[in-house]
């Protein structure tokens, strides 16, 4: 199964801060650096990394080649990433001594990517592949119908969370990938098996995999429930934890492996992307996480 991602590409702008700046107040960041991120372009990562034949497609302007760049080195066909008169998306980032963050977006090119870049893009798919999409860029709408239209499975991880996503056609979803806000802001419930039961009550052909955290995460199919707990690695910087999650577990899905195994390689992989700062950057190759010595946290 090949699988299209079509997301967005962001510059991180990464400040290290003692505690993210309040309401009115003015702070000092103990540092900047500049990672590649966007959850689409960290997924990506996350699914060649993993083995997966992954595609991006999406927006950059002129000073967002490197990102490109990187998404080819890390294995990505880019073939379906444009150029645009527009700068690219970027994210101001703090970054706690916890590892917590907080993100502010700025859409860039990932808002405005043309109607007909999508046509051409979905055009070279069908059957038996899947689309995958967050809800950093336009279009989503269109993306989804049209996909359904041809065939394709459609996955979605609709982050960051806000009110278009209840508009999208979402009984078309194959695959909701969730963690517990996003789980609750779709159906109104908190706990995590309650969130489970609505999502298959209300869209009952699709699959939801809740992240819960240091819960682990929890996979029902409409049939059976995969619980996965956490591993125990040092925390440097959560940024792309949960991309690296989504990535690693839709690839073991598109290369037919069993749940079980898929959630614990996702389990793994962001554990390692966890333990080190950036996006991007810290997500690990399927070796790494195949040679890693990790412990289940208790
Ligand atoms: O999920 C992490 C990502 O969210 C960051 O890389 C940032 O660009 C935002 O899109």
């Amino acid at each position: 199964m090949r699988i299209l991602n079509f997301g967005s590409l962001n510059v991180d702008h990464v400040y290290r801060v003692e505690r993210f700046v309040q309401p009115g107040e003015t702070a000092a960041a103990r540092s900047l650096r500049l990672f590649a991120g966007g959850k689409g372009l960290n997924q990506s990562v996350a699914l060649a990394a993993a083995g997966a034949q992954a595609f991006h497609a999406g927006a950059v302007g002129a000073d967002g080649e490197f990102l490109v760049e990187l998404l080819r080195d890390r294995g990505a066909d880019v073939s379906l990433i444009r150029r645009l008169d527009v700068p690219t998306g970027h994210a101001i980032i703090q970054v706690e001594d916890s590892g917590q963050n907080c993100i502010l977006l700025y859409g860039g090119a990932n808002r405005q990517i043309p109607p007909e870049q999508m046509e051409d893009a979905l055009s070279r798919f069908g059957k038996g592949d899947l689309l995958l999409l967050q809800n950093e860029i336009n279009g989503n709408r269109f993306l989804m119908e049209r996909a359904f239209d041809l065939g394709m499975e459609i996955a979605l991880n609709p982050s960051p969370m806000d009110g278009a996503v209840r508009e999208l056609p979402l009984e078309k979803v194959s695959w909701f990938l969730l963690n517990q806000g996003e789980g609750q802001a779709l159906t109104g419930e908190q706990a995590p098996d309650r969130i489970l039961e609505a999502m298959a009550r209300r869209w009952p052909d699709s699959r939801t995999l809740l992240t819960l955290g240091r819960q682990g995460s929890v996979l029902w199919d409409g049939d059976r429930i995969w619980r996965q707990g956490i591993y125990d690695t040092p925390v440097a910087d959560t940024t792309g934890a949960g991309d690296t999650f989504t990535g690693y577990f839709l690839s073991g899905v598109a290369s037919g492996e069993p749940m079980d195994r898929c959630l614990e390689l996702a389990s793994k992989a962001s554990a390692l992307a966890v333990s080190v700062p950036g996006a991007a950057g810290s997500i690990p190759t399927r070796d790494q996480v195949l040679r890693a010595d990790l412990r289940p946290l208790k």
